[in-house]
């Protein structure tokens, strides 16, 4: 036993309408889920108030980003307190699509990561490498400096979740192998105790993102430093819930 709490996150992406999202919230809050697993879904902003109040107190709310600051002259931006103030409790940051599609930087991920938790937020922290990292045998390094943005601005691990997610494996329906998906979380645990604390190497949950199904989950989360999925496609399916109900 890890002693840190499954975690699985959905992330619904630029994805639905509030029919679908009713759909899906009915779906979810009728399964059995397994109350030992954090459940938190990340709807599109628009919809983030009306997503709150059509799922269970038990099943989470995630924004999918955010801003850097609390207000001013932002158009289109989000901040912290406003995801607060529809009862969401988490935002996703640093997803590879807002690092390699909007072209947000490390170092902006950390000034928004800051804020988030400043403002009483969850944050679930992604990084990953591309495939052209990976096979140049350099996923450590950028795995490692991406996490080291993101712990320079962390004061209190207990709200951040770390989501390891490679950018090849996502939405390709190319998963990562649970041993590929092991020998990564296990490196960034070792950075966690060489670079945080072994306290917190050992308490913060690493989650896997990347093309994560029904038939994959399990193998998955049967690895020692896997605790959980960050969902993509699946998320908007009811094979959501067995991914939920991976680990027995
Ligand atoms: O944030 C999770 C997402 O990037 C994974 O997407 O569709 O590969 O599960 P998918």
């Amino acid at each position: 036993m890890t002693g840190r709490k499954f975690f699985v996150g959905g992330n619904w992406k630029l994805n639905g309408d509030k029919k679908s999202i009713e759909e899906l919230a009915n779906t979810l809050n009728n399964a059995k889920l397994n109350p030992d697993t954090e459940v938190v879904c990340g709807a599109p902003s628009i919809y983030l108030d009306y997503s709150r109040s059509k799922l269970n107190p038990n099943i989470e709310v995630a924004a999918q980003n955010c801003y850097k600051v609390a207000k001013g002259a932002f158009t289109g931006e989000i901040s912290p307190a406003m995801i607060k103030d529809c009862g969401v409790n988490w935002v996703i940051l640093g997803h590879s699509e807002r690092r390699h599609v909007f072209g947000e930087s490390d170092e902006l991920i950390g000034q928004k990561v800051a804020h988030a938790l400043e403002s009483g937020l969850g944050v679930i922290a992604c990084i990953g490498e591309k495939l052209d990292e990976r096979e140049a045998g350099i996923t450590e390094k950028v795995v490692f400096s991406q996490t080291k943005f993101i712990a320079d601005n962390v004061k209190d691990w207990s709200k951040v979740v770390l989501a390891y997610e490679p950018v090849w494996a996502i939405g390709t329906g190319k998963t990562a192998s649970p041993q590929q998906a092991q020998e990564v979380h296990d490196k960034l645990r070792q950075w966690m105790k060489a670079n945080v604390s072994e306290a917190v190497a050992n308490s913060v949950r690493i989650i896997y993102g990347g093309s994560v199904t029904g038939g994959t989950c399990k193998e998955l989360a049967s690895q020692k430093d896997v605790d959980g999925f960050l969902v993509g496609g699946a998320s908007l399916k009811p094979e959501f819930i067995d991914i939920i109900n991976a680990k027995a």
